[in-house]
């Protein structure tokens, strides 16, 4: 397999890639068809053989063509490509492209080899892929060929490598637009990894990366998933998305996608998302706790408390869970007595369990308010809870120190014989906190 065209990297490519350099539109620009009409014949007749069988080689057609002696300039044979690629024919696409630069002997634009590598990527792997950009000599790696390998190892979820390869474009200077930030945060988006993607985003803000365009590249990626329908021109973003988020992965992927919009303080956004969800996933809990959880994260509590009533007047499979995240909102936002207040008729209606007791204690605990933590401690520890559950050690240990400090052994001795009775502590740790509480030294 021929990676390279005998030498393509010869002649006024070389002004090509220099004013390249200097981000000219070259690549960009779509030239037409301007051909007389019998070209056009030879046009459609490819594009229809094409279609018919998109394994068959169109390239004897086009080499007929000039054999012939007739003329098929570069302009169109690159709008050939660019057809193929549009329709998907990706093969058939890097086949007219080797052709052009090995038989035609044509020079190859920065733009042309940032599309010859997408499509080895495509038709024949990564590894492949890697080859030819290896074989790239250096002044021809410019930004059209990194933003394209990038795409490879995006479109893989190769999150190393499209780390690397992005550094490597920072350093040259080359990122510095949302375009490439945005294949960034859409990889991020796709593999979950919310800490990168906040990092990430930070520094977008730091360097001005136009926010704006960004947001409205992400809701054309969601948008264009849910639709099934690709958008505008760009092929490349809406296949990103497509392999991002598909029929089988949608839960996940709208769980992600609202999180991480949630992480970066787009409210807007996940309440559309929600939307979206809703229509096309139908109830289900954890759905649910997604939404409350990236509320919290956006500081909405009167959103949460909206959408856990929502969930409380429609759910089918009670989960304590739900209820016990909004308790934490409450204690978050510092709001107490409405957690308390929730907490108490939680227990009213039989739904509460020594789990939400626990979280309420946890979140006074973290907030310094010992006295209500050890309260909500004591009926954690009173009410029944199932076999096998570990209360939380650490808040167990704080509530305990509290009341030795303040010298109430007995309300201490009593929380621990509660919890050790129902095993709801490992032996080992429920000796050591009783020899602890009962004037022992301190090992815990
Ligand atoms: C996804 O599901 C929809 C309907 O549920 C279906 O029409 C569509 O063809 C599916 N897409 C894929 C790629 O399976
Ligand atoms: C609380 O109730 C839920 C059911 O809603 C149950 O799954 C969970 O184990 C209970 N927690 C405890 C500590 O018993
Ligand atoms: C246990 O409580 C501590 C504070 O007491 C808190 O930081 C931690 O997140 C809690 N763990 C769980 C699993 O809730």
């Amino acid at each position: 397999m021929k990676l390279l065209a005998s030498n393509p990297w010869c002649g006024h490519a070389i002004s090509t890639v220099l004013g390249a350099l200097l981000y000219s539109t070259e690549a960009l620009a779509s030239s037409t068809i301007s051909s007389s009409p019998p070209f056009q014949s030879l046009y459609r007749r490819i594009l229809s053989v094409g279609n018919r069988n998109p394994r068959v080689s169109v390239v004897p057609m086009l080499a007929q063509w000039v054999k012939e002696g007739r003329e098929l300039k570069q302009p169109e044979i690159k709008d050939f490509i660019k057809q193929l690629r549009k329709s998907r024919r990706h093969s058939q696409a890097l086949e007219v492209s080797e052709w052009m630069s090995d038989v035609m002997k044509h020079d190859l634009s920065p733009g042309d080899i940032a599309v010859r590598l997408d499509l080895i990527s495509k038709v024949r792997g990564l590894q492949q892929a890697e080859r030819y950009f290896d074989s790239i000599p250096y002044p021809f790696r410019v930004v059209q060929v990194y933003g394209s390998l990038l795409y490879c190892y995006a479109r893989r979820k190769s999150v190393e490598n499209a780390e690397i390869t992005f550094g490597k474009m920072k350093e040259l200077g080359f990122a510095k637009g949302f375009r490439d930030y945005n294949v960034m945060v859409s990889l991020f988006f796709g593999t979950g990894e919310y800490e990168k993607l906040h990092v990430l985003v930070e520094e977008m803000e730091e360097k001005n990366i136009n926010y704006d365009i960004h947001t409205l590249k992400l809701r054309m990626l969601s948008e264009s998933v849910l639709e099934g329908r690709t958008v505008g021109e760009d092929i490349d973003i809406a296949e990103e998305s497509e392999q991002l988020i598909d029929n089988n992965t949608r839960k996940i992927g709208y769980g992600r996608l609202m999180t991480s919009h949630a992480v970066i303080g787009n409210k807007d956004e996940v309440y559309r998302i929600w939307d979206l969800h809703k229509n096309t996933l139908g109830f289900y809990n954890k759905r649910y706790q997604c939404m409350v959880n990236s509320l919290m994260k956006l500081g909405d509590i009167d959103g949460a408390e909206k959408i856990v009533q929502e969930w409380e007047s429609g759910v089918k499979c009670y989960d304590i869970r739900i209820p016990n995240l909004l308790v934490t909102a409450y204690c978050r936002q510092g709001l107490f007595e409405k957690a308390k207040s929730y907490v108490e008729k939680l227990m009213e209606s039989g739904k509460g369990n020594a789990s939400t007791f626990l979280v309420l204690a946890t979140e006074y605990h973290m907030n310094g308010h010992m006295g209500e933590a050890v309260e909500a401690m004591k009926n954690a520890a009173k009410m029944s809870s199932r076999p096998g559950w570990k209360f939380n050690h650490s808040t167990l240990y704080a509530c305990l120190k509290y009341l030795k400090e303040k010298r109430d052994m007995k309300s201490a001795l009593e929380i621990l014989r509660l919890v050790g009775k129902k095993g709801n502590l490992p032996k080992g740790s429920w000796d050591k906190l009783e020899n602890y509480v009962d004037g022992g030294q301190q090992q815990v």
